[in-house]
């Protein structure tokens, strides 16, 4: 799950459903490259609602929860799950995303840029050291689905 505090540091990041429908993929992926992160898992799937249940499990008493799970799996357009590695990534991948009401987002950031309501709002990032761990592994269990590899960043950025 990697070593928060440190440049192993891993959190997970996801394009949800509305921002694979709105093409913004390769825009997400490019921020958190250009940054320098290290990209050490990626899938797209449509998750089970089991999945989506448990990754949200602490709102499950919120009145937005049904209809969060129904958005995450109904399948008309998937999820893009990622792990991505590097010094504060939990921190600063939460700062790259912007405030989860896209309306409190400042520009420059991903929510900040591209949408306006909280149900619609693109992607997820794990918000502390315990959610991405958890993250990790609900999205990534299976083994050899993160990949620990030297990049030329860990000398140049
Ligand atoms: P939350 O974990 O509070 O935010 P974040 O995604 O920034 O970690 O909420 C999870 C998702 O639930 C959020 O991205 C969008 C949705 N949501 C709503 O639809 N309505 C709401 O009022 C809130 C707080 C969240």
């Amino acid at each position: 799950y990697g070593v928060p505090g440190t440049a192993k540091e891993r959190t997970f990041i996801a394009v949800k459903p509305d921002g694979v429908q709105r093409g913004l993929v390769s825009d997400i992926i490019g921020r958190f490259e250009r940054r320098g992160y290290k990209l050490v898992g990626l899938k797209l799937l449509v998750p089970s609602v089991a999945l989506a249940k448990e990754h949200y499990a602490d709102l499950s008493s919120k009145p937005f929860f049904a209809g969060l799970v129904d958005y995450m799996t109904n399948g008309k357009a998937p999820v893009v799950g990622m792990v991505w590695e590097g010094p504060a990534v939990i921190k600063q991948g939460r700062v790259m995303l912007g405030a989860t009401d896209p309306k409190a987002a400042g520009p420059g950031t991903i929510r900040g840029d591209y949408c306006l309501s909280i149900g619609r709002n693109i992607c997820h990032g794990s918000d502390s050291a315990e959610s991405a761990e958890k993250e990790i592994s609900l999205w990534f269990g299976g083994r050899g689905e993160v990949v620990s590899w030297a990049s030329n960043n860990d000398e140049w950025v």
